[in-house]
């Protein structure tokens, strides 16, 4: 019996490929989503993309209405696999990765703060300072030799990978950032830690 682990309820496309009696040998089962169990069947992997990876992380993806986020300040939205959140403030829009580049913390739930003149999200669970519109970490600094003097702020760099908001019609798209730069959220951003639970 075939199967199609997405529950297709007419017939699958594998049911389609059987009738026309293609032998295994000739679908090329490499990266395919299509594969053979222990027991002979064939199974899809919905794990496995079919399209282009490069080509999908470079589309813009249209991730709410404009006046919603007005209204909300903020918003959140999976943009090819990666969990962004795109605050509205100051009339300015601005995505970055939604968990924290120092330990994951949930930075859709963070209150928006100036420091130094800089617009930041603090982020809620150990209250780091990240711009939002360039996701540098700021943190203040005090000269050891003048303690009484004022502490500055100062900034630690690029951490919280920052993306592209654009506004067509209404309509809010956001853009992965193709910075080839190593960023300390991407490791938050894949692998295990990329699905934020509800907090
Ligand atoms: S997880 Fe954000 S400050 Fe620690």
């Amino acid at each position: 019996m075939l199967i199609c682990s997405r529950n297709c309820p007419g017939p699958s496309s594998l049911s389609i490929l059987a009738l026309q009696v293609i032998p295994l040998n000739s679908i090329n089962l490499e990266n395919s989503q299509i594969y053979l169990s222990s027991d002979s069947q064939l199974h899809m992997d919905p794990n496995v993309s079919v399209q282009n990876p490069e080509k999908k992380e470079q589309s813009s993806v249209c991730v709410g209405r404009e006046d919603d986020i007005k209204k909300s300040g903020r918003m959140t939205a999976v943009v090819h696999d990666r969990e962004v959140v795109i605050f509205y403030h100051k009339g300015e829009y601005h995505a970055m990765d939604i968990r924290c580049y120092h330990s994951g913390g949930p930075l859709h739930l963070g209150e928006i703060e100036d420091f130094d003149g800089r617009s930041c999200i603090v982020c809620p669970w150990h209250k780091y300072k990240i711009t939002l519109a360039t996701g540098e970490g700021l943190y203040q600094s005090i000269n050891p030799k003048d303690p009484s003097a004022k502490p500055k702020w100062c900034s630690k760099g690029l951490k919280q990978r920052i993306h592209t908001v654009t506004v067509d019609n209404g309509n809010i798209y956001v853009t992965l950032s193709k910075e080839t730069f190593k960023c300390d959220s991407d490791f938050y951003a894949t692998g295990d830690f990329k699905v934020i639970q509800s907090s």
